[in-house]
């Protein structure tokens, strides 16, 4: 077999993210703009070339790979690379085959998508209240998104819900979230804002430290900490009271880095090493001028520049980042 893809810090690739396109059509504010600019066809990548790329990160030891977006589902022929890269889950190659989508077009999908290897989706759902949903994405209809959650669930699709802790918007959320999360059989993960990109508000004010949500949640339920892992940042617990699996994913609370094994493709080609990092390499370049051989050794550059950690800070109840694209651009 290749050579494995291991890090100068002795971590493991084996988890590969990789945006099928930059567009989306809502505009989550703490992950794009009201107006973004997207990137031109011919700077994108074919669907045959990213099954070659991700064929490439397959034979140096990658089993899981999700596709992101901005949402991967607006992408036309999204479906045909689900099968393309399905077949190695087939052969063995592969564990996991999985997506992260806003749902809005998951009713026409989930069919399609199970039958081309997704047994798993995670949603972002950061309000089940109509008009928080509407100010949140900035013109999401509720309805649409949470009928595709239910289509997924009747295909056969394991839902995992993607909450984003919103000071101020969401917080009051939370307990029902989870109990309804319960009743529907999905799992839920919470997530702490990460300061990615400029955006048209201060988000700022909307870090909601997960640690204090932890908290006060402990005071109400019993948390019962699962070593079980997804191979994906999240720390998980079982809520007992509610038999409910609770992931959080705390960067900034409670870093997680030192555990890394993943990196993100980007539907221009680009490797980005790290979520909170700018520096990243060119694989469409290598792959259509050099070929395979070329891919891999770009793969291998990546992996000596992989830094240790990413260098989001809290100061003063406020986030940072040296990190300037937008989350879009990786699909988080
Ligand atoms: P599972 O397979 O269910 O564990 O999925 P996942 O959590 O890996 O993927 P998902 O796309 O649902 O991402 C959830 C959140 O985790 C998003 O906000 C991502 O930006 C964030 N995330 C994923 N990987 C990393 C990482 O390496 N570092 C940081 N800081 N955040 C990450
Ligand atoms: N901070 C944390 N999570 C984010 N997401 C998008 N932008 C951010 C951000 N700035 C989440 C979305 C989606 C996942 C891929 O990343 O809610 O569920
Ligand atoms: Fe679209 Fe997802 Fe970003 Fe929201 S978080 S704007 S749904 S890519």
């Amino acid at each position: 077999a290749a050579r494995p893809l291991t890090d100068g810090f002795g971590r493991r690739i084996s988890y590969l993210r990789m945006s099928v396109t930059d567009r989306c059509d809502l505009r989550c504010r703490y992950c794009m703009a009201e107006k973004m600019q997207f990137l031109p066809r011919r700077s994108i990548l074919s669907l045959e070339e990213i099954g070659e790329i991700a064929d490439a990160f397959i034979a140096r030891g990658v089993r899981k790979i999700r596709l992101t977006g901005g949402e991967p589902l607006v992408r036309r022929g999204v479906v045909d690379l689900v099968r393309m890269i399905g077949r190695h889950l087939d052969s063995g190659a592969l564990d996991e085959l999985t997506m992260t989508t806003n749902a809005t077009r998951l009713a026409d999908h989930a069919e399609a998508l199970v039958d081309a290897g997704i047994r798993r989706v995670n949603v972002s759902l950061d309000s089940r209240n109509p008009e928080t949903f509407r100010y949140v994405t900035r013109w999401g209809e509720l309805d649409r998104t949470l009928e595709g959650i239910a289509a997924a669930k009747a295909a056969g699709i394991s839902v995992k819900i993607n909450m984003v802790g919103l000071k101020g918007l969401n917080e009051d959320e939370i307990v029902p979230m989870m109990r309804w999360c319960a009743d529907q059989g999905h799992d839920l993960t919470m997530i702490e804002t990460m300061p990615l990109g400029e955006i048209d508000e201060d988000r700022h004010d909307r870090y909601l430290p997960l640690d204090a949500v932890q908290q006060q949640l402990e005071e109400q339920f019993r948390l019962t900490p699962l070593i079980e892992r997804t191979g994906g940042p999240a720390r998980y617990w079982q809520v007992e009271e509610l038999g409910l699996k609770l992931g959080l994913i705390t960067p900034l609370t409670n870093n997680f880095c030192a555990g890394c094994n993943r990196v993100r493709v980007t539907v221009s080609g680009k490797i980005y090493m790290c979520l909170g990092h700018d520096d990243h390499l060119d694989l469409k370049t290598a792959l259509r001028e050099g070929g395979r051989e070329a891919l891999d050794a770009v793969l291998d550059k990546a992996m000596i520049l992989k830094p240790e950690r990413h260098d989001f800070a809290i100061e003063k109840g406020h986030v940072s980042s040296r990190a300037t694209r937008h989350m879009s651009v990786t699909g988080g």
